[in-house]
């Protein structure tokens, strides 16, 4: 991809799945990564460094927005400025509606949607500072689809594609891009908390690509509309899904 060497990359929910795998893949393309996250992520940072760029842990609750402050704070601290933010971290408390309790809903709401806005802002002040910079967050089909069982996840996932797109109309003007990735079904931890019958017999049959996607394919979404070869990408949403929504 043209125009990643070198460039600061932030990503929150780095130290496992996509986010690992999207640290790992920015790091073949020369970035150096802050991998944020609330859980350990300091081996993912030995695995970046293997990769010949600089690497920085920082242990963030996207929910707290003086964790977050902090998160910026200490990478314009070590790296001097900040170019590509993803807001990646995620997870999910999933039950049908008539049994979601409102603590379900606040608690991924808080991390999924709200932790998106405490991010953006933080950085924003920056990037509008040098008039460039990149914002990509992790929505999902769930949210462009809906799905049993995740009003709450489906709710904050579509609410980032308004956030997106409200962001890059706001703000293309001033040189900065946003854009949204919508990932399908992905082998990571979070998928595997779904019950094998439910994944084999719902969810796969449903994707005509017949398996699920490799944290490895939405890393590579992420390298691509952060390169220079997305320059006029803006306010979009790009399902990596093997054709599941279709
Ligand atoms: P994961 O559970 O492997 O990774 C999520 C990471 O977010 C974890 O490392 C966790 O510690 C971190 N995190 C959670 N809450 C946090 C908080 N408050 N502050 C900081 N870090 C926090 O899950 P996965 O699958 O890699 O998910 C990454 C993103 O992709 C999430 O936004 C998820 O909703 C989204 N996604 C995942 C799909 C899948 O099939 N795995 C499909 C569509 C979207």
């Amino acid at each position: 991809m043209r125009g990643l060497k070198d460039k600061v990359v932030i990503i929150t929910g780095a130290a496992s799945g996509i986010g690992k795998a999207t640290a790992l893949r920015f790091a073949e393309e020369g970035a150096h990564i802050v991998v944020a996250d609330f859980a350990d992520g300091t081996a993912v940072v030995d695995q970046v460094m293997e990769k010949g760029v600089q690497a920085l842990y920082v242990s963030v609750n996207v929910t707290d927005p003086d964790s977050v402050a902090t998160m910026v704070a200490k990478t314009i601290e070590v790296f001097g400025r900040v170019d590509i933010l993803i807001n990646n971290a995620g997870i999910t408390k999933d039950a049908m509606m008539k049994k979601m309790t409102k603590e379900a809903w606040d608690a991924v709401i808080n991390v999924n949607l709200t932790g998106v806005f405490n991010c953006t802002s933080a950085i924003l002040p920056h990037m509008l500072e040098k008039k460039e910079g990149v914002v990509l967050t992790t929505s999902s089909v769930v949210g462009i689809y809906g799905n049993l069982g995740q009003t709450n996840y489906a709710a904050a996932k579509w609410g980032v594609i308004g956030m997106t797109k409200s962001w890059a109309k706001e703000m293309a003007k001033n040189g900065l891009r946003f854009n949204c990735v919508a990932p399908g079904f992905i082998a990571t931890e979070m998928v595997k908390k779904i019950p094998d019958q439910v994944l084999n017999e719902r969810i796969l049959v449903k994707v005509p690509a017949g398996r699920l996607g490799e944290p490895e394919e939405i890393a590579a979404a992420f390298a691509f509309l952060a390169s220079d070869d997305a320059k006029f990408i803006n306010g979009t949403v790009l399902s990596v899904d093997g054709a599941c929504t279709l």
